[in-house]
């Protein structure tokens, strides 16, 4: 072997090391706002950088929201961005952090999106500590579901024993959270709206009269039961079922609009649909509100002091610990099925909460296909 023929194997590894492959990883984006089609998986190269007070997180599961399917609709502009939850482990972490650490499981909220991603960097504030026997699913479902239906029931309408409430979407996310979260409080009287399928479930989940609201009135069901009405109605319906709700309720009682969801009609947002919820929307002045012995009250998570988001979901940590409310996982689906799977939200076929995750594993309990 010659003097030549030993140094050109060391040349060749040199180049190779210096040929090694980038790092690549998987996010959800939209390509424009429509219908199923507008959500890609898009593959980014390079690990985001880390600032000193920053931390890498590599997500294992995302939660699917309403609000998703309203982003990709263009409802809120055409800047917004999918994914304002999910859960997955500490990667790296900037000098400056001091309370996590690379391994650390956490659960992370931004209502400004962007989590639908492998990899993601941000700040630890919006970042809570998975507690022991909580799985990644279950992770990436109790923050926003969780956290909106805590501080509508409990800061806004002040739910006591003995009072009732009408939960509209009760077999969704915030649905089977608001159930779950009623359900602490002695003797209360829940009545839910679902379609017929989800009935069963939602009155396992504590519902104690479920109303098909597709095909009867669920005033008058309500009424039948309770003819004075009930002390709470959770709204996240909008135009025409807002009036009905503050009609439904009793002297002193509260309703908390929070949604839309009459908006969402068909894949792409519907002008029509949008026009009749503009045109019932719900109008009282001062004088008949206080004429009407009622309160209105409106809600949206992303407007809610960040302290106070942080503080509700540390109390809905120890809940969790103690087995008092239990996310229900409805269908994980991989981040290429995302369209499908909002397809499965749109077409009102989950009960409780849709789940994404980078790759589907043979350990998933339920797959979307
Ligand atoms: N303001 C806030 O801060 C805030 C925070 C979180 C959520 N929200 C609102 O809360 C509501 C529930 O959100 P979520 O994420 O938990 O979703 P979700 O309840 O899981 O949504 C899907 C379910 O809603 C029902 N539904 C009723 N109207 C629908 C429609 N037009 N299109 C499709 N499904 C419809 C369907 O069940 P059925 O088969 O029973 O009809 C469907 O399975 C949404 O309106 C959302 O915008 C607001």
């Amino acid at each position: 072997m010659t003097g030549e023929e030993v140094k050109e194997p060391k040349e060749q590894q040199e180049v190779t090391e210096a040929k090694e492959p980038e790092i690549c990883y998987k996010a959800i984006v939209l390509s424009g706002v429509g219908g199923y089609d507008k959500v890609k998986v898009e593959v980014k190269k390079g690990v985001p950088a880390l600032k000193s007070d920053e931390i890498l997180v590599r997500v294992q599961a995302c939660g699917l929201n309403f609000s998703d399917l309203l982003v990709r609709q263009g409802a809120f502009g055409k800047h917004h961005s999918l994914g304002t939850e999910c859960a997955g482990v500490i990667e790296a972490i900037g000098d400056l952090v001091i309370d996590r650490k690379v391994g650390d499981k956490i659960i992370m909220m931004n209502i400004d999106g962007g989590l639908w991603t492998e990899l993601v960097v941000t700040t630890v504030n919006c970042t809570y500590l998975m507690p022991d026997g909580m799985s990644f699913q279950e992770a990436a479902a109790i923050s926003v579901n969780y956290a909106a239906a805590y501080m509508m029931i409990y800061d806004y309408a002040n739910l006591r024993p003995n009072q009732s409430i009408l939960i509209h979407m009760a077999a969704g996310g915030v649905g089977i959270a608001a159930t779950q979260l009623c359900k602490l409080v002695h003797d209360v009287t829940i009545f839910g709206t679902a379609s017929p399928s989800k009935h069963e479930t939602i009155k396992e989940n504590g519902v104690a009269y479920p109303i098909d609201y597709t095909t009867l009135d669920y005033a008058e069901e309500v009424r039948k039961i309770s003819p004075k009405g009930v002390d709470i109605v959770l709204d996240p319906l909008g135009g025409a079922d807002d009036s009905k709700g503050f009609g439904l309720l009793k002297s002193l009682g509260k309703l908390v609009l929070y949604g839309s969801a009459n908006q969402v009609t068909a894949p792409k947002r519907s002008s029509l649909a949008a026009a009749k919820v503009w045109w019932h929307k719900f109008n009282i002045d001062a004088l008949q509100l206080i004429n009407s012995n009622k309160a209105v009250c409106g809600f949206h998570l992303g407007r809610t002091d960040p302290d106070h988001v942080a503080e509700v979901i540390r109390k809905l940590i120890s809940l969790y610990k103690e087995g008092k409310i239990k996310p229900k996982v409805d269908s994980v689906w991989s981040f290429e099925q995302v369209g499908d799977a909002m397809k499965h939200m749109q077409e009102h076929k989950n009960i409780g909460k849709i789940i994404l995750v980078p790759e589907v594993k043979t350990t998933d309990a339920t797959t979307g296909n």
